[in-house]
Formats: C-alpha cells, sequence, structure tokens
C-alpha cells in the first residue's frame, strides 16, 4: 500500500536518508526504530510531502507523493514529533481550527472532536487551555488533531516523548484500537519495548539507512545467540567462570555474569555441568534478546545514548 522506493535525502552536511526501500501492507502498524538522527522524522516529512527527495519515489494507494500532490494529504494524518498545540487556546478550539483546514462540515467535525475526546479522555478538559495541561494530555490532543478528516493512515513521530507511563499505556491503547479498526500506521520511536509491543513489522534505521527488517522474531534471529543467560556473581560462581566459558562468550558486568551460549547449547547439558562443578549460585535467568541486542551486534553502539 504504501511503496518507498530508493529514497535518498541529503541536507547540506548530511545524508538523512541513504537509498531507503520499504513496502508497507494496508492496515499494518508497521514500527522505524532508530537513534537520534537516523532519519527517522524526514522519512516522515517526505512520506506527507513537506520534503522531496533527491532520488527515489514514495507511493501511497495509487499515487506519488509529492509536494504538489495535496489530495494525498487527505487520506494522511500526521501526528508531528514537536507538538502542533496553541497554548493560549482551549483543547476543543484547536481541534476546531485543525478541522476546518480540512473543510469539514460544521456538525460532523463537532461530532468528531466530541468522539475523538472522549477516545482519548480528554472530554471532561475539552474547555480547558492546552496550557494547563500536563505532556501526557498534550500529546494526545496532538494525535487527535491529526485524526479529525478521518485518514486511513496514520504516521506517528514518536508521539511519547516526555509521557508518563500511564499516559503513555492510554496512547497505546487509543493507536491500537486504530489500527483494529483499519487504520495503516507507521510509528517512530527510538524505544525498542514500544516497537516490540506494538508493530508487526519493525525497520531499523541508522545514519539513515535501514539495517535490518522484519518481525520482532524475524530481527531477533538475525543474532548468532538465541538467549543469554545471566548469573549473579559471588564468589563461587566467579571462582567456576571457566565452566561458563565452555558453553559460550562470558561478559563480566557490576552485579552479573552474561553468557552468550555458542551453537549446540543445550540448558540440561548446561546444569548438570554446573552442578558438577559444585557452583553455588543464587540465581540464573534466562534471558531473550531483545531488539537493542540486534542493534548493539549490527551497529556496535546503543539505541539510545
Ligand atoms: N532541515 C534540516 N536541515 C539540515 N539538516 C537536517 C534537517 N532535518 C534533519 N537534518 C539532519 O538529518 C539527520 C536526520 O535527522 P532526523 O530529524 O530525520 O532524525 P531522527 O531519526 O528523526 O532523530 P530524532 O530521534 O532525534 O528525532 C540529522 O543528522 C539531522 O541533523
Ligand atoms: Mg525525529
Amino acid at each position: 500500500m504504501i511503496s518507498i522506493r530508493h529514497i535518498s535525502k541529503q541536507f547540506p552536511s548530511v545524508t538523512a536518508l541513504d537509498d531507503v526501500s520499504l513496502e508497507i501492507g494496508e492496515k499494518e502498524f508497521f514500527g522505524l526504530l532508530g537513534p537520534n538522527g537516523a532519519g527517522k522524522t524526514t522519512l516522515m516529512n517526505l512520506l506527507v510531502g513537506y520534503l522531496s527527495p533527491e532520488k527515489g519515489s514514495i507511493t501511497i494507494g495509487d499515487q506519488e507523493v509529492t509536494r504538489e500532490n495535496l489530495d494525498i494529504r487527505n487520506t494522511i494524518g500526521f501526528v508531528p514529533q514537536s507538538l502542533a498545540l496553541y497554548d493560549e487556546l482551549s483543547a476543543r478550539a484547536n481541534l476546531e481550527m485543525f478541522g476546518k483546514l480540512f473543510n469539514l462540515p460544521h456538525k460532523l467535525l463537532s461530532e468528531r472532536i466530541n468522539e475523538r475526546l472522549n477516545a482519548v479522555g480528554l472530554y471532561e478538559r475539552r474547555n480547558d487551555n492546552v496550557k494547563t495541561f500536563s505532556g501526557g494530555m498534550k500529546r494526545r490532543l496532538n494525535i487527535i488533531a491529526s485524526l479529525l478528516h478521518d485518514p486511513g493512515v496514520l504516521l506517528c513521530d514518536e508521539p511519547t516523548v516526555g509521557v508518563d507511563p500511564q499516559s503513555r499505556n492510554a496512547i497505546f491503547d487509543f493507536l491500537e484500537s486504530l489500527n483494529a479498526q483499519g487504520k495503516t500506521i507507521i510509528y517512530t520511536t527510538h524505544y525498542m519495548e514500544e516497537a516490540e509491543r506494538l508493530c508487526s513489522r519493525i525497520a531499523i534505521i541508522d545514519h539513515g539507512k535501514i539495517i535490518a527488517s522484519g518481525t520482532s522474531d524475524e530481527l531477533i534471529d538475525m543474532l548468532p545467540y538465541e538467549e543469554t543467560i545471566i548469573v549473579a556473581k559471588n564468589d563461587s560462581t566467579m571462582e567456576h567462570k571457566a565452566v561458563l566459558r565452555e558453553f559460550g562468550t562470558v561478559i563480566e558486568n557490576d552485579d552479573h555474569l552474561l553468557l552468550k551460549p555458542g551453537t549446540g547449547f543445550a540448558l540440561s547439558k548446561f546444569f548438570t555441568r554446573v552442578e558438577q562443578e559444585g557452583m553455588k549460585y543464587r540465581w540464573f535467568e534466562l534471558h531473550r534478546p531483545t531488539l537493542e541486542e540486534l542493534f548493539l551486534h549490527l551497529t556496535g553502539r546503543r539505541l539510545r545514548d
């Protein structure tokens, strides 16, 4: 449904996107995961036609996205990374203003505003000025402001920045319900937990390049190990570190040892050997690898600095 083909975007001092291609299906919840400066916002701006690429093309449905193609903007909702709200106006007045940009008839707009305010738990606060809102409330309002024209595609650029966990969950639930109603969502984030929770497919972007894409499971399968084993550090586990090394690579952290098992690893053999050696451990923890580890593996850096 959304085809991004060989897109490159150059700013005077940096290549923000370098030959990016992605296919995003209808009704997909697609995640774009990458660190600061990876090119996420640039790609969003290209998707709505605010920016033009030097190379490549983007189509949504059967229409090509260009700066001149204003029609296509009626089919897209864009939740910008920086809040686009008027602090001195009430929530309702903000929404009325955005709704008017789309020429919605008064009655329909009024109904939609009430419905969307209800959906994100802001109806009771509709007449309060936005400057009295918490960060999470502003974010929720920012999201529904992009939905008044009922677009089929929703682009969310880091919509949970500065939001407490409770508000964050309310945003997730709302976006999931939109997706269940059939909206295609593209969601950028540098929180791998968000991408894992929400997205059916994820592309990892770094320095303007897509470095991996797939479902969360497919991505994690790209790592050369399936799980890591965390062992609390104590005199005995430190003394028997060599036993752990028989099973793979051991990394020493402040309070624990981390074993990345080598090929042919079997838990039963591992525990038998540990018992045989008389290693006195307080606990072991089996840890499934995360997208953060994949990012570290592919780039040598962390998603967040
Ligand atoms: N208008 C612009 N002019 C010049 N450089 C820009 C412009 N917009 C973005 N850049 C540069 O392009 C690169 C990608 O920026 P972009 O905002 O797309 O990253 P991002 O992944 O959204 O990062 P963040 O997580 O910090 O929002 C960065 O090096 C940035 O400095
Ligand atoms: Mg950004």
